[in-house]
């Protein structure tokens, strides 16, 4: 295994009744307070007026950026770039899921810099700074609350793409389960098919491994498939969207990297589906992942398809090892499309291959995915067929 260094200082406060310390949080940081959220589920269940009474008890000086979209546009981030300047802000709040969160990160980088935002997101520019961030999460899934990446998406270019600074990392975040209580269920799969993609980028590589980190991300799994199915029937349910809620921070926030360096493989397919067709990130990693699985799946990579098998979905050892590991996939896929309900196809959302090539070709940037199997363009092109 390789040397890695560890280092995520973001404070948390974890649980239901810890927003009495949002004022005391921000005004370490200084007095003006750029709020920023999406299309309005933080009015509709109640949390808006609860963070605005925090603020204003707290007297801070407060500003406003509402409807960053899902999939979070550059347009988003550089009107509160505008703000940031024009209004001095000192630090910036986010409320929201991963696509707030992400376009909180890269105003709080673009305030620093004088241009378009897009060269920070293309890495025309160096990212030098970001103003302070702190983050009300409000829907398990991306991890953004506790990591110091973001994606950003510019429809101009069909281009949704990836870029991390340790700059970014949120100061601090509250994550409050009861938050997440009115996510749809359609969301509430989505995070977690989101969560468990996480997991799997760095779980699936045949590098000398971390026994103790194989422990942990299984373990994770394992929470998710337990508690996904229950936080979708009962939404209110503290124990299942604690849960849920704790293992998207966990599942990438660097710990269980343990210094492995491969790249990921179903998010890159996965933003290229969002760029070109704008759907919903962790809906694209279901319906790739098993078809991933399935291509990746040889003599070669069988043991760890077997691993995976016996450790989180408690197959017989003693089976052949093949059989376990198309059984896993087997049963990852009932998961996701039955169980907790996704779309099974790309066909079934109005997916088909107009694009297929130049997306795969964006994925791979025209060279080799170098992941758990490396892909070529010509692969990718065969995962996305797989999926229609
Ligand atoms: O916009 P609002 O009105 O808030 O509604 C959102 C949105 O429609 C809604 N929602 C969020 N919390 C809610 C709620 N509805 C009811 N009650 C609540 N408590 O859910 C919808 C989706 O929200 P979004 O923030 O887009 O979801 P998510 O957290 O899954 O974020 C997805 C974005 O994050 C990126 C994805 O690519 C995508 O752009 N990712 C970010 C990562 C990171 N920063 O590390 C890693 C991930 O792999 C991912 O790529
Ligand atoms: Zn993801």
């Amino acid at each position: 295994m390789n040397d890695f260094v560890y280092h995520i200082p973001t404070k948390v406060y974890f649980g239901k009744d810890q927003l009495g310390n949002l004022g005391e949080e921000l005004k370490q940081f200084g007095q003006r307070v750029l709020l920023v959220y999406g299309g309005g589920s933080i009015k509709r269940n109640g949390l808006y007026d609860r963070v605005m009474a925090e603020l204003k008890q707290a007297g801070l000086d407060v500003f406003e950026l509402s409807g960053v979209d899902p999939n979070p546009r550059v347009a988003s981030v550089n009107k509160g770039a505008e703000i940031c300047k024009r209004e001095k802000i000192d630090v910036l709040l986010a409320v929201g899921g991963g696509s707030t969160i992400d376009a909180t990160k890269f105003i709080g980088a673009a305030a620093y810099y004088d241009g378009d935002a897009w060269d920070l997101v293309i890495r025309k520019a160096p990212i030098t700074n970001c103003l302070p961030i702190v983050t009300i999460l409000t829907l398990a899934a991306t991890g953004s609350e506790m990591d110091a990446g973001g994606v950003i998406s510019n429809p101009e270019t069909r281009e949704k793409l990836v870029c991390g600074h340790p700059a970014l990392l949120p100061r601090v975040s509250f994550l409050d389960p009861t938050n997440t209580y009115s996510v749809s269920a359609f969301q509430t799969a989505c995070g977690s098919a989101d969560i468990m993609s996480h997991i799997f980028e760095v779980y699936f590589t045949m590098d000398e491994d971390l026994y103790m980190l194989d422990c942990v991300m299984e373990g994770l799994l394992k929470t998710v498939i337990k508690y996904t199915p229950i936080a979708i029937k009962e939404p209110a349910n503290y124990e299942a969207r604690a849960n849920l809620m704790w293992a998207s921070s966990w599942a990438i926030n660097g710990f269980v990297n343990g210094g492995k360096q491969k790249a990921w493989s179903c998010h890159p397919l996965e933003h290229e589906l969002s760029a070109f067709y704008d759907i919903t990130h962790g809906l694209g990693l279901a319906i790739l992942t098993p078809r991933w699985m399935e291509y990746a799946l040889n003599e070669t990579t069988v043991s760890k398809f077997y691993q995976f098998g016996c450790n989180v979905f408690d197959m017989d050892k003693n089976m052949e090892p093949m059989l376990v590991a198309k059984k896993s996939i087997e049963l990852l896929s009932e998961f996701f499309f039955k169980t907790i309900g996704l779309q099974s196809t790309l066909s079934e959302i109005g997916i088909d291959d107009t694009h297929f090539s130049e997306m795969a070709r964006k994925a791979c940037k025209g060279d080799v995915l170098a992941g758990f199997k490396p892909l070529k363009q010509q692969d990718i092109e065969k995962i996305y067929r797989m999926c229609l």
